[in-house]
């Protein structure tokens, strides 16, 4: 390997200190060391602490359910909690300074069947941005929605009594969005995301087909009222055989003119959206607002897709003004709707913490690595590695080596860097792994490289390959820097969640790696793979890359689109 040459002007940030003992500390700080002695005082320091650290059930109550219990340890000693304590502004301690992400979530739901919800915000910097007001007031409104409207309650029976009837009586009082459960798991989460904004858009209510695994690898997002459809709905058994063929399908049906004769006639009951990536153009009439127009007079709409294709709604000028109120930073799309929709479950959030714990929490950085190769054959392949290695050395995520005799490092307070890498094989995290154990580095930062799972192919819907899948993902967004490769739904949902521009590593052409091996991203928000090219005015293609300043091609794909804020690409 060729030793290449190092610049990083990269600031050594001193380890915090004295973690172990801000828990004490602050204990003591807020109950007085005397006053420990005293039971009723005791108690009250108990239910103080359990606010902050969420450790109440662990003292006075240990749950059934021993993820809990492990979840609750971990926090006690985990840095961001004493940070955030450190540098909570707030005198208050009853609350964790950011538990409801900018109040995107409400208080209020068990935390203990669902611990990431409140406790993901001490794993986390941050929020970069605050989530506008205008979207807090919709989530809010939507949640009475899906209250009214969701699986079991009044109106939903009787919209479920004219789907399976027929019989038309009069306009429904609740109008939904049924999302089928998709593709692999970083797809099913950017289309999840997608569907969600748009029932926000047209007030309609999400519904989501459990399939094989959803819910066991996400809470329940919304109060009260469950989001997965209830399984007598009429047409869960026909998911799997909706296609572009079937009578009910949109383009289909826009193909064989069936609406030629509908004016003054009443709208199907039900339509099934084909929004997969090998849609055609008839589907994709889905983004003119003519479409959205007849579409508004349909109660249920039945969804496929295996893409994020909320770039393109950005493009429909009847949903304009209403996006651009919900999100003044066009590229926090993905970021705040992730981060309200998605919560690991239970047994994910352990799988979480305890990786995130052993492995990445004392470092003074961390840096994912996530490597999908889309080359057919089994890796590691060289050319990868040398990617990898190329442009974390370039851009400084990673030091160079020493090639020299090898150097014994000092005993001291050396800054560490956790690397997490994530890969269907583990060749390229041996190697990377063993580089750093056999060789010291330029700077004497220690490097520890880790990677917790390698299942050597993609299984799309075994249970605990996706519950590993959406750690790694979590994993992922939980890092200071992020590095991804081309095309990746999987580094997409990371960066997003994460609120983290990564690098992305070009995709490799003919075996070689690409030079340069990576740039930054234009945007944290993902990639829209199978975009439509049409002018729904004009009625001719058009690039939709082309159109307004903050929808433009993607980095890893030429003719997709993504969010941008900025424009100066
Ligand atoms: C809706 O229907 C379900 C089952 O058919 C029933 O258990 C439930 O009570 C109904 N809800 C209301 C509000 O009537
Ligand atoms: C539309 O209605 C007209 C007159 O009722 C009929 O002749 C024609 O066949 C219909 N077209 C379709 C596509 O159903
Ligand atoms: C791919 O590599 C082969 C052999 O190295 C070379 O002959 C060929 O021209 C390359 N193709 C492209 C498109 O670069």
């Amino acid at each position: 390997m060729k030793r290449l040459r190092r610049n990083s002007e990269d600031p050594s940030k001193p380890s915090d200190p004295g973690i172990p003992s801000l828990y004490s500390r602050d204990l003591d700080r807020k109950c007085g060391n005397s006053s420990m002695r005293l039971m009723g005082v005791f108690v009250v320091c108990l239910m103080v602490i359990s606010v902050v650290f969420s450790v109440s059930v662990v003292l006075r109550d240990p749950p059934s359910d021993g993820w809990a219990f492990a979840e609750a340890r971990v926090l006690e000693v985990n840095p961001k909690t004493v940070t955030g304590l450190e540098d909570g502004s707030s005198p208050s301690v009853e609350q964790p300074k950011d538990k409801l992400l900018g109040d995107l979530l409400i208080d209020g739901f068990d935390e203990r069947s669902c611990l990431s919800r409140y406790q993901s915000a001490l794993y986390r910097k941050e929020l970069l941005h605050k989530p506008s007001s205008y979207l807090i007031s919709r989530l809010r409104s939507y949640e009475t929605l899906h209250k009214r409207c969701g699986p079991y309650t009044e109106s939903y029976n009787k919209t479920l009594e004219q789907l399976k009837s027929g019989q038309h009586t009069g306009p429904s009082d609740c109008n939904y969005v049924v999302w089928i459960s998709f593709s692999g798991l970083g797809n099913r989460i950017l289309t999840l995301a997608s569907a969600f904004l748009y029932a926000l858009l047209t007030n309609r209510v999400l519904l989501v087909d459990p399939g094989v695994d959803m819910p066991d690898l996400f809470c329940e997002p919304f109060p009260e009222v469950s989001w997965l459809l209830s399984p007598d709905f009429p047409l869960i058994n026909q998911f799997d055989s909706f296609n572009q063929k079937s009578p009910h399908c949109y383009g289909n049906m826009l193909k064989n003119n069936n609406f030629a004769n509908s004016t003054g006639s009443l709208p199907p009951h039900f339509v099934y959206l084909h929004m997969a990536h090998d849609y055609n153009d008839h589907d994709k009439l889905f983004f003119c607002d003519q479409d959205q127009n007849f579409l508004q007079k349909v109660p249920w709409l039945i969804m496929k897709t295996d893409n994020y294709f909320i770039p393109s709604l950005f493009l429909i000028p009847s949903f304009e003004q209403e996006l651009s109120n919900l999100f003044p930073n066009k590229e926090t799309v993905f970021h705040f709707l992730g981060r309200y929709l998605f919560h690991p479950t239970n047994p994910v959030w352990g799988l979480i913490t305890r990786y995130h714990q052993a492995y990445l929490a004392k470092a003074d950085e961390r840096i994912g690595i996530q490597i999908r190769v889309f080359d057919t054959g089994v890796g590691p392949f060289q050319h990868v590695l040398d990617q990898i290695l190329a442009c974390t050395m370039k851009e400084n995520l990673l030091p160079e080596i020493n090639m020299q005799e090898p150097i014994v490092s000092q005993l001291g307070n050396q800054r560490s860097k956790a690397v997490l890498m994530t890969s269907l094989s583990s060749g390229y995290f041996e190697k990377v792994r063993n580089m750093y154990w056999e060789h010291s580095t330029v700077t004497g930062e220690v490097i520890g490289v880790y990677q917790p799972s390698h299942e050597e192919y993609q299984q799309t819907q075994k249970q605990m390959h996706n519950r590993k899948a959406w750690a790694e993902m979590y994993l992922l967004s939980l890092t200071d820097v992020l590095v991804t490769s081309s095309w990746s739904t999987f580094g997409y949902v990371a960066q997003g969640l994460g609120g983290l521009k990564p690098w992305i590593m070009y995709k490799p052409e003919n075996q070689t790696a690409p030079d340069p091996p990576c740039r930054r991203a234009m945007s944290m928000e993902p990639c829209f793979h199978a975009p439509p090219f049409y002018d729904c005015k004009a009625k001719r293609g058009v690039d939709t890359g082309e159109l307004v300043p903050h929808v433009r091609h993607c980095e890893d794909m030429s003719w997709g689109l993504k969010l941008v804020d900025r424009q100066e690409w």
